[in-house]
């Protein structure tokens, strides 16, 4: 059975439209194939940026090969799944802190990654396709820097060579109707090729 990994970025989660698009999303790929979702809500798992000592444990676990310390755990579980669902709304131009602050614990050399001797980092994770979820009060044009850098992670980092974006855009804008901007991005995944 395909294993998938639901990165739930969200706040407010009984009332978040990213959400409500992500768990669309997974009922899709659940009712396309056999699939085993387990579900990470980054809100309930306490994450702290790399700190000092943290960061020197990680050092010391990839120069040694040894990635028992559990400041790897979160990059293990990453690299060993089929698929990826990262769910995280617009915000300040990227995505909630919380997120980045998993993001740069799945960057673990030697787990998720390694650099070859000219300094090219290859993908060591198992995951051949990954989506980004997303909802925005405005219009994210250009300036989603939080898509920028999940897609460069995924692809570059992790070798993952399949990675999409989904979104729902518009919906603080009073004038706008939500309703139908949710139908639209409900019924683009529904249409989404698998
Ligand atoms: C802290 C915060 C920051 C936000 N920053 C932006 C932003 O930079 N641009 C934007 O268009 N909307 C921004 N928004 C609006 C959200 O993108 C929008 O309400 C989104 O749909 C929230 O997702 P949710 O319903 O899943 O919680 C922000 C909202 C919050 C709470």
């Amino acid at each position: 059975m395909k294993k998938l990994l639901y990165i739930d970025a969200n706040v407010n989660r009984a009332t978040s439209r990213t959400e409500r698009l992500a768990q669309a999303l997974l009922d899709r790929l659940r009712a396309n194939e056999d699939v085993e979702v387990t579900t990470l809500v980054l809100e309930d798992e306490g994450l702290a940026p790399l700190n000092s000592a943290r960061l020197a444990r990680r050092t010391a676990g990839t120069a040694a090969g040894d990635f028992s310390d559990p400041v790897f755990a979160y990059a293990k579980q990453f690299a060993a799944v089929d698929e990826v669902v990262i769910a995280a709304p617009y915000w300040d131009f990227s995505f909630p802190a919380l997120l980045k602050n998993y993001l740069e614990l799945l960057c673990a050399q030697g787990v998720t990654f390694n650099y070859s001797d000219e300094g090219v980092p290859t993908g060591l994770v198992r995951a051949t396709r990954a989506w980004y979820v997303t909802t925005a009060g405005g219009y994210c044009g250009d300036y989603d820097y939080g898509w920028a850098q999940v897609d460069a992670l995924c692809r570059l980092y992790f070798g993952i060579p399949d990675v999409r974006r989904l979104s729902a855009e518009g919906l603080d804008i009073v004038t706008n109707d939500v309703d139908e901007i949710m139908a639209d991005a409900l019924r683009a995944i529904e249409n989404e090729p698998l």
